[in-house]
């Protein structure tokens, strides 16, 4: 089946639902040639209902294709978010016939024990498929972990931790983590917390994941939290620790409070299982303040463009970036060019170099030495989405303020700042523009920054500001097709 999804504000290089809400990301995982990608799904209507996880998959990261709903509620409740495993020794005993099993493990969310006012509504449960994630069957033995009394206690991130030949269970519990370990998958005991005293604590936690990466040959940990609310720019965000962890517990190597993105709009966002040592992460593309609200008609939010994360030393510790997937440029549309040593005076209109990929196109700037500058991205109806660098301040921003609908949400205009996190004159910009969404990434990924937007027109314009006189070293445009043309 071959989509064509053009609504206004679609996104045409994103993943979203056909039709209905969606948010979290959930049970992402690699296998066999095909990356899954599972959601919290609400095929009920467009705002957040009674959840269930959504199924799509793709071959290159790229094109999605939306499969049948994976996991409905049942009568312990609710499907909220988790992740799912290759359990390749068969450990917990699902496999058959020599097939091994996918498991995915979930938080079962009784929202009847909730209304009926008991702590313990929220439950770790497995289901597993033997056919490649195409169907699933629940664990009659459900829920394997039982809540000790912790209202918020969900989203299970499990990962196998092999020179203990078991699995870890990252879990978010209110205002911490809470790390388990199981042989199986299904007999869990506590190994430790971590985060009371450490980390941004504005809200929740939920969404974590644990992960190593290697930084020159050696290996650190990443410990992601999700907040909610709490972000650096309001509502819910994305933060990371960078650590060790040795099985039983994570400490980190400082307690500095550092966010994967520093927009508003990526939320919920997690890693794919089983790709080795490449790390490929995904967000979902919206914020809690006003996710039930942004102006979509038939379907409602989107993930953002996967990243492949790593991690580099800089000028403050340990970090991790974050790039598009590389991927994202296999859907060139043919139409690229490259532009060197442009002398930016004031104004430069590079409208004419997008084509008539005016909606989405991804646009690369290299300064020798950055100074204030800024790109204006223009709508047909003049409303103008701005992203820029405020040297005084050593910050990015993207303002939305003038780009289009923002009454649905108080607070949904403004304008959203991301640290400068390095002190090298040279800088590079990469900014994934798509039809009602920017993704922003500085400095090779150190500051990120992603924001949705609703212009009342589609997008015409392409324009580079500065105060002073700046020489680009390189600017590029790569246009790219819709996803959901073939
Ligand atoms: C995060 C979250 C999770 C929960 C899910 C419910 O956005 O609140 O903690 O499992 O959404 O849909």
């Amino acid at each position: 089946q071959i989509h064509q999804y053009q609504e206004a504000y679609r996104p045409q290089l994103h993943f979203s639902p056909g039709a209905h809400w969606i948010n979290d990301p959930n049970g992402m995982v690699y296998i066999d040639g095909s990356y899954h990608l599972f959601f919290q799904y609400y095929p009920g209507g467009t705002t957040w209902g009674p959840m269930h996880w959504g199924h799509a998959t793709s071959k290159d990261l790229v094109h999605w294709k939306e499969l049948p709903i994976a996991l409905y509620p049942d009568s312990l409740g609710y499907i909220f978010s988790g992740s799912a495993v290759v359990d390749s020794n068969n450990t917990s005993g699902f496999g058959k016939d020599g097939k091994y099993p996918l498991v995915a493990i979930f938080t079962h969310h009784d929202s009847k024990g909730e209304k009926a006012g008991t702590e313990t509504f929220q439950n770790q449960s497995l289901a597993y498929s033997l056919d490649q994630g195409q169907s699933w069957t629940k664990y009659a033995g459900n829920p394997v972990l039982k809540n000790p009394g912790i209202r918020d206690f969900r989203d299970p991130k499990v990962m196998w931790y092999a020179e203990q030949k078991k699995w870890i269970m990252t879990l978010a519990t209110k205002d911490h983590i809470t790390f388990y370990s199981a042989p199986d998958l299904k007999n869990w005991k506590k190994e430790s917390e971590f985060g009371l005293t450490v980390g941004a604590h504005g809200g929740v936690w939920e969404c974590p994941d644990l992960f190593p990466l290697k930084l020159n040959g050696k290996t650190y940990w990443v410990l992601i939290v999700n907040l909610n609310p709490g972000g650096p720019n309001g509502g819910s965000a994305t933060q990371y620790f960078v650590g060790h962890f040795d099985g039983h517990e994570f400490v980190p190597v400082d307690t500095r409070i550092r966010w994967i993105d520093y927009g508003p709009d990526e939320y919920a966002g997690v890693t794919w299982s089983n790709t080795g040592s490449r790390k490929l992460f995904l967000g979902w593309m919206s914020n809690w303040n006003y996710a039930n609200e942004v102006p979509t008609e038939k379907w409602r939010n989107a993930m953002t463009i996967p990243r492949e994360l790593q991690l580099r030393q800089s000028d403050s510790g340990i970090l991790v970036t974050s790039m598009p997937a590389k991927e994202l440029y296999k859907n060139a549309a043919g139409m690229a060019i490259t532009l060197t040593n442009v002398k930016l005076n004031r104004h430069l209109d590079l409208s004419k170099y997008t084509g008539s990929l005016k909606n989405q196109y991804v646009l690369k700037v290299n300064f020798a030495r950055i100074q204030d500058c800024s790109v204006h991205l223009v709508s047909e109806s003049g409303d103008k989405l701005t992203i820029g660098f405020d040297k005084a301040k050593n910050r990015y921003y993207i303002d939305r303020t003038n780009a289009g609908i923002i009454d649905f949400h108080k607070g949904f205009a403004g304008r959203f700042y991301a640290p400068r996190l390095t002190s090298s004159k040279s800088a590079d910009l990469t900014l994934v523009v798509d039809k009602s969404s920017i993704e922003l990434f500085a400095d090779g990924g150190l500051s990120v920054m992603t924001a949705i937007f609703f212009p009342k027109a589609n997008l015409e314009k392409l324009i580079l500001e500065s105060q002073t006189e700046v020489t680009i070293q390189k600017l590029q445009i790569t246009g790219l097709k819709s996803i959901w043309k073939n």
